[in-house]
């Protein structure tokens, strides 16, 4: 696990961008695995912008994304395709057909789930972009979830609901299920960066680096994955610089 510490968020991004750019230059078919939430959407600003300015192709390349909320549709503005359609995918030359999202309204959940770990192992990403939960969560993987978990239905903890409720009209609307990779879908990528930005990830953020590998802080398993970098930016970073444990 390498840490580096970005100047602010538009440093993280700035520097997963340069990774995720070199890459596809070098093989232009990438599979990247992708990631919803905040954290990333400087990151797909700028792969937009650097599109539109002619300079990256997307025409080959497959996206997986790691989760989505049980029970809404598609078009739901708060489903995680409708936020990758919108966010990302619609703005860059991307065949929507090569870009994957959990269906999360299908009939057959379980089916679902299954048929999401066997594609995952057969296109393992090459890049997968990460955020964290400020309860150290990777993807909807809650603290407690097997590190040996595939694709799985999930019940989201109190305080995931919670931190997800400002996309929402309010907290009862959000929903109280997900379809997510499970941890080891996500340990088969190639590489993995996982970006942290603002003072509400500096304990998730410190557990996961410095803190002890356990299904408590389900990001520590990272410490175990041959290629990951992790990009904090300095509030994110805190209890990393300071060098002791969350108070
Ligand atoms: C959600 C997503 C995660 C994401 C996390 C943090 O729970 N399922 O993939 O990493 O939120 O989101 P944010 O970047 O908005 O803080």
């Amino acid at each position: 696990m390498r840490f580096i510490l970005a100047k602010d968020a538009t440093d993280v991004s700035q520097r997963a961008y340069d990774f995720i750019r070199k890459s596809i230059l070098q093989n232009p078919s990438l599979i990247l695995g992708l990631a919803t939430g905040s954290t990333p959407l400087e990151l797909y600003k700028l792969m937009i912008s650097d599109h539109k300015r002619g300079n990256l192709s997307y025409k080959k390349v497959k996206t997986i994304n790691l989760d989505e909320y049980v029970g809404l549709p598609e078009g739901h503005p708060q489903s995680y395709r409708y936020f990758m359609d919108n966010n990302l995918f619609n703005h860059i030359d991307i065949d929507k057909n090569n870009t994957k999202v959990p269906k999360g309204n299908a009939i057959n959940l379980d089916k679902e789930c299954e048929e999401y770990s066997s594609f995952v192992s057969t296109n393992r990403p090459d890049i997968q972009i990460l955020g964290i939960g400020s309860n150290g969560h990777i993807a909807f993987n809650e603290p407690g979830t097997s590190f040996n978990s595939s694709t799985h239905i999930v019940k989201l903890k109190d305080s995931t609901i919670k931190d997800n409720a400002r996309f929402f009209e309010n907290e009862s609307e959000v929903p109280q299920q997900a379809i997510t990779m499970g941890i080891k879908d996500i340990m088969s990528a190639k590489m993995i960066i996982l970006l942290a930005t603002g003072s509400s990830k500096a304990e998730a953020l410190y557990r996961a680096i410095k803190g002890p590998i356990t299904e408590d802080c389900p990001a520590s398993i990272l410490q175990t994955h041959p290629n990951t970098v992790i990009l904090g930016d300095h509030t994110s970073s805190f209890w990393i610089r300071v060098n002791r444990e969350p108070e």
